[in-house]
């Protein structure tokens, strides 16, 4: 069955994809079942989409034994917190979103930065110690293997501070909400982010820049804007199969690339133990732990 997908009527176009998944597997079909179903853009055919008829009526799951990265392919993957948990770096939702008694959305703005500085580089050095601590694990070494596969067809994205990705190898990667292992004025002064891996003790132990300004660490807090957006968008411009892992798609603008690289036509991919919030954008979500799933999930192909 071919079902169209138009541009700018996203919505509109998935609620009878939906809906058709929807009443086959509840009505037609029994759980545990697969049914086929090719899914078309407006202008080109995806993969085939093989799903697994749900335990639970009512959800949709998919399943799928490889993901094939042809010679023409650009892959764009995009990381988040979940990605780390198995280097047993703990995700925001897992923390309920405090950090000893304070939200952590009270740690990481420019408010908090301007009321309370020593707070801010107590809860960043606590981050860096653990950040230490923690080794890359399977799924941060299979994106490094894949980029060292297809070398320039392959960027990464994360939204992640922690340096586990550099660490399994991965070299084509933007850090778009800043990294932990990194200081900058706080007067935007024109001087470029410095390496600072220090746990400080007290605020008097941070340093200043040139210009007189305090150093803060060089993280985008709540409501500042992300970091190489314009990179990050040429990169999505160019992507034929987008691979999102491990993030709630709760934050912005990261949890809308998935609509952009649909809009370019891209296959769209979830890997995580649970669907995120804006599961209903992608082709396939795959429900699994990132460090369980990713490793042998990439079939390259010539
Ligand atoms: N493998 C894959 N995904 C996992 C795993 C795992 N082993 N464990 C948990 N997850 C998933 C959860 O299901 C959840 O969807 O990781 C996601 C973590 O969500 P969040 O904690 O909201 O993290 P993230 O989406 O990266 O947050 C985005 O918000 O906290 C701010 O700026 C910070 O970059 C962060 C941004």
């Amino acid at each position: 069955m071919k079902i169209g997908f138009g541009n700018g009527n996203i919505l509109k176009n998935l609620l009878p994809v939906f809906w058709h998944i929807y009443t086959e597997t509840n009505q037609r079909l029994h759980p545990g079942k697969r049914l086929s179903e090719r899914v078309w853009s407006s202008s080109e055919a995806y993969d085939w989409v093989e799903i697994v008829l749900p335990k639970r009526l009512g959800s949709v799951r998919e399943s799928m034994t490889g993901i094939t990265v042809g010679k023409n392919d650009k892959v764009f993957v995009l990381t988040g917190a979940g990605i780390s948990a198995e280097s047993g770096l703990p995700t925001f939702r897992a923390s309920d979103g405090l950090w000893a008694g304070h939200a952590i959305e009270d740690v990481c703005t420019p408010e908090a930065w301007e009321r309370n500085p020593g707070l801010v580089w107590e809860f960043y050095s606590e981050r860096r110690r653990q950040g230490a601590k923690a080794q890359p694990n399977p799924a941060h070494i299979a994106l490094a293997e894949l980029e060292k596969e297809i070398g320039e067809r392959f960027f990464l994205c994360t939204q992640n501070v922690d340096d586990l990705h550099e660490r399994a190898g991965s070299v084509r990667l933007a850090h778009m909400h800043g990294e932990l292992a990194k200081a900058r004025c706080e007067r935007e002064c024109g001087q470029l982010p410095v390496e600072d891996h220090a746990i400080y003790a007290s605020l008097s132990d941070v340093g200043r820049c040139s210009c007189g300004g305090r150093m803060r660490p060089h993280i985008v807090f709540f409501g500042e804007i992300p970091l190489e957006m314009e990179r990050i968008q040429r990169e999505i411009q160019k992507a034929t199969l987008m691979v999102v892992v491990g993030t709630s798609g709760s934050v912005y603008p990261a949890a809308n690339f998935v609509h952009w690289a649909r809009q370019g036509g891209a296959r769209t991919v979830y890997v995580g133990p649970e669907p995120p919030l804006n599961a209903n954008a992608f082709t396939h979500v795959v429900e699994g732990k990132a460090g369980e799933v990713l490793p042998g999930l990439f079939v390259v192909g010539g």
